[in-house]
């Protein structure tokens, strides 16, 4: 494993042949990340692995504050890699002033995520971009948890004619079903065991939507998980992204779901058919 804090560095390091992939994180790795490295490694000559707290992707600072850090444990997950490349840059390394720049997503920004968090796909796609056109890959790798913001990178990618695959991975998840993200390590023991509820949520509207052919969720499930200690629901819906997105095609409904479990946000998806 090679790591660097400098893209100019860590260019000198590339070498020109053969294909590169790349896995962006903000680090705090869990074993959804790691499944992201390892197939990256599996179908590229090159990987470079990102690690990079991305500050204009959070409409809120007390967010930014809390998010979780642990470079030295992260590089010890990553240690066991063969020919690993990690970029673990400064604020100065990727942005000279630390703005997002203005998209146009067409509606996908205006819905589910894009209602909650004003501006944070603009910067998600501002990093995205910076890192695409720093290391220029061939390959680069997202997980389907956020699926929104996958959808919002393909989207950038497409508008802007970067050439590169972006490649959607499914979700890992935790024994009960939790989708890993670095935000459950935030939660109490008591939060936890209710956070493992949200995908069963899921998979019983599946069922439901299966059976009935329901276009909405029924209000009886949104009130079950209101009334669950600590949680809140943002948002529980039957969507497809395609219809937000002329640059998207059509991959089938989802039911996305986005909650707070004490201090905790949570999001999840499943594809329905
Ligand atoms: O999903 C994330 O961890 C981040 O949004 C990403 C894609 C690395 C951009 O900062």
């Amino acid at each position: 494993m090679r790591v660097f804090s400098s893209n100019k560095e860590l260019l000198k390091s590339i070498n020109n042949h053969g294909l590169i992939g790349i896995v962006p994180t903000m680090g705090s790795l869990h074993d959804g990340h790691l499944s992201l490295v390892r197939r990256a490694l599996n179908n590229n000559d090159q990987v470079i692995v990102s690690i990079y707290v991305n500050p204009t992707q959070f409409n809120n600072k007390e967010d930014l504050k809390a998010y979780p850090r642990n470079i030295d444990k992260d590089l010890e997950k990553l240690r066991d890699f063969k020919d690993l490349i990690v970029y673990t840059p400064s604020d100065n390394d990727v942005y000279s002033k630390m703005t997002s720049k203005d998209y146009d997503f067409d509606e996908l920004d205006k819905v589910m995520e894009g209602k909650y968090r004003p501006d944070h796909f603009n910067g998600v796609a501002t990093i995205v971009e910076k890192i695409f056109k720093m290391f220029k890959p061939n390959n680069a790798y997202f997980g389907e948890k956020d699926f929104q913001q996958l959808s919002i990178i393909k989207t950038m990618v497409k508008k802007l004619g970067i050439k590169v695959n972006v490649i959607s991975c499914e979700t890992i998840r935790e024994a009960d079903g939790l989708a890993m993200s670095s935000r459950n390590e935030h939660m109490t023991k008591g939060e936890r065991l209710i956070a493992g509820k949200i995908n069963k949520f899921l998979i019983k509207a599946k069922e439901i939507y299966k059976n009935k052919k329901i276009d909405k969720i029924p209000v009886s499930m949104i009130d079950e998980i209101n009334n669950l200690k600590n949680c809140k629901l943002e948002y529980f819906e039957i969507d497809n992204l395609s219809k937000y997105s002329s640059s998207l095609i059509d991959e089938g409904d989802r039911i996305f779901i986005a909650c707070w479990v004490g201090k905790t946000r949570i999001i999840d998806n499943i594809k329905l058919k």
